[in-house]
Order: structure tokens, then sequence, then C-alpha cells
């Protein structure tokens, strides 16, 4: 009888991946870029940091409807709403907007951590009973985990925020669901997996294969520059290995995150590395590269999934060992977005439907 054949290792068809963390903006921007977060993921976790931002189940319920209404004909992408937590939100419209099914989780910004945060939440004590609302009706806390001080050094921004207020807030709300969005240091991915029944990590693909020193290489990189930052090579081992461990609590989350490029390329750039069209290329290339191409199916489309309570994807795509460019930018009106990775030929491509 002949032998079954070995397992390709050039071709790998998993479920179709969901993106549990997406900045797409709104209009001309949202138009530009959605498709290609729409080609590569069946589902995604919208971020609610517009300008100004969504901090009702109405304003949510109406985005949601411009982000399908935006969609390519023909292309299903389902967008999963969050709330923009602030000082003033009160838990009775969280806990509508959740049983509404408008909202999955809520996002909590501390207020300046990053771009569009300025009305995020000043003191984690101002949100205390719409934590503990969350607490009881199951509702998960997405997490941007930078303090604000800005006398503490960038790169320490994530470790000092695990330590003065994770660690705090992990003890006080010990039913709490949360993710720790876009994990950028090892001692973090250590403190999701001592909680792992009920915390979880998105790590974003830049964070996989960048680190600080790339953000210099040969002069300043402005596409490079995201928030948190990247931190040093052995962060992004950690990452790496976490990534592709197959533990069921760390999962896909992009943070594609498009600026126009005189945004970036100013005096003063915006945080955000805009990788949507390259994502899932440069996600299995770090697991080919791992030897983890058996483990890509749960971190790209079962593990957020389960955390969310959700069933994952019916329907599958196909990656390929073929080497392919993407595009290097994405026009939007009379502007464009830089594509991360978009100038490189990259070892993997999505194969065509
Ligand atoms: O680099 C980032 N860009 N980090 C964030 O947290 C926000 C994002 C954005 O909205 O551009
Ligand atoms: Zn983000």
């Amino acid at each position: 009888m002949a032998a079954n054949p070995a397992p390709s290792r050039d071709r790998l068809t998993i479920r179709k991946p969901d993106d549990w963390h997406i900045h797409l903006r709104d209009g001309a921007m949202m138009r530009a870029v959605l498709p290609y977060t729409a080609a590569q993921f069946a589902r995604g976790i919208i971020m609610p940091n517009l300008v100004p931002p969504v901090t009702t189940v109405d304003a949510a319920a109406a985005y949601r409807e411009r982000i399908l209404s935006a969609l390519p004909p023909g292309v299903s992408f389902a967008p999963m709403m969050t709330c923009y937590l602030t000082d003033a939100t009160s838990p009775d419209e969280i806990e509508r907007g959740f049983a509404e099914k408008v909202w999955i989780a809520a996002k909590l910004y501390p207020a300046g951590a990053t771009t569009n945060s300025h009305a995020g939440v000043t003191d984690l004590a101002n949100i205390a009973a719409v934590l503990e609302r969350m607490e009881r009706i199951g509702m998960p806390l997405l997490i941007h985990g930078e303090v604000t001080d800005q006398d503490v050094d960038i790169f320490d921004r994530e470790a000092v925020f695990m330590e003065q207020k994770l660690l705090p807030l992990l003890t006080r709300h010990q039913g709490l669901k949360v993710t720790v969005e876009h994990a950028t240091t090892a001692e973090i991915l250590d403190v999701v997996r001592a909680h792992a029944e009920r915390v979880a990590a998105t790590i974003t693909p830049h964070h996989l294969v960048i680190n600080r020193t790339h953000i210099f290489q040969g002069g300043l990189r402005p596409h490079l520059y995201c928030l948190p930052v990247a931190k040093r090579e052995r962060h992004r081992l950690a990452l790496r290995k976490a990534a592709t461990s197959g533990e069921d609590c760390f999962f896909l989350g992009t943070d594609t995150a498009p600026h126009p490029v005189g945004a970036k390329e100013s005096a003063c750039g915006c945080a955000g590395v805009f990788c949507g069209p390259t994502a899932l290329q440069t996600y299995i290339q770090v697991f080919d590269e791992e030897g983890a191409l058996d483990r890509f199916e749960a971190f790209a489309s079962l593990n957020g999934a389960r955390f969310h309570g959700l069933a994952p994807n019916a329907e599958t795509i196909t990656l390929e060992r073929r080497a392919g460019q993407v595009a290097s930018c994405v026009a939007v009106d009379d502007t464009s977005v830089v594509v991360f990775r978009g100038d490189e030929t990259l070892p993997w491509s999505v194969a065509e439907g």
C-alpha cells in the first residue's frame, strides 16, 4: 500500500482567519483600506478611536452600517464593534450595547496613550462601575497597556502599565475577561499565561518581525513607528515563541493602522503601521521560519473565536509558498498610505480564490 504523502509544506489551507484588532477609520480612508482586510479575514474587531470616538451604541451601529456598505460587491466581512471607554461611560450603555450584540467588547485607551486617545480614561477608578458591570455580563475589556506619564521611558511604558495598572486590575476584577492588545514585552506574555483562563493577548505581524533597532536602521523609518513601540530583540523572540506555541491565550490581531503618508513622514509623525494588506503573508512566514505551520490555524482562526465565545469560520483560505508582492501603497483621495513590507517580495502569498 502506498504511504500517505507527507503533508505539504508549500501550501496550507486553514479556516478563514479573524483579525481581532483593526483600525479602519472612516470615509474615504475606510473605503480604501477595507478591501484588503476583508480579503484576508472573515471577521474583525473594529477599534473605536475615530474622531469623535465611538462611545455610544447608536454611533457604533451606524459605524458598522457604514463599514458594511463600503464592502466590495460579493465580499463578506463581519465587523465586530467596540465601545471607546471614557471617564463618563455609563454601565447601562455598556450593557445595552452588549445585550443588543452591537458591541463585542470595550476598549480601554489610557487618555493620551496613543492616536486619538485623548478622550480616553484618565484614571481606572473612574470606570470601576463599568468594569464591574462588564465582569458581571461577561464582556471583554481590550486594553491598550501603556502608561501615559511622559516621564516614563517610552520603551518601558508597557512594563510599567503591567506593574502599576494591569496586575492590580486583574486582582480587583477576578472574573473580568481581558485582552492585552498588541503585546510587546516578554513579561506581559507571562502575565497572560498566568491568567490564561480569562486573559489573552493579541500579537501583531510587525512586532514579530521588527525590533526597536529596525526603526532606526540606516535612518529614521517612520512607517515602522507604532504604539506600543517595538522593543528589544529578546522581546521579539518571546513574541514569536508565544504566537507559534499553540497556547490558546495568544491570537491574531494586526493593529493595522493607516495614516496618510504625509502624517507619517513628518517632523512629528503619527504612530501606526498599515499592515492589513500583508498581514497573513507576514504571519505565515514567521510560523514557517519557526517550524510551526501546523499551529498557524490555532493562532489565526481558532483561539480568538474561542476567547470571544464564537464558532470558528466555516470557509477556508489557502496560503502558498509563492513569491509575491502586494502593493507598496494604497491611494486615498489625493494621498496614499504606505503598506508595511509592501516594497518587499514576500515568500508566501494568499492563493487566488
Ligand atoms: O500605533 C498605533 N496606532 N497604536 C495605537 O494604539 C493606535 C493606532 C492608530 O489608531 O493609529
Ligand atoms: Zn490599535
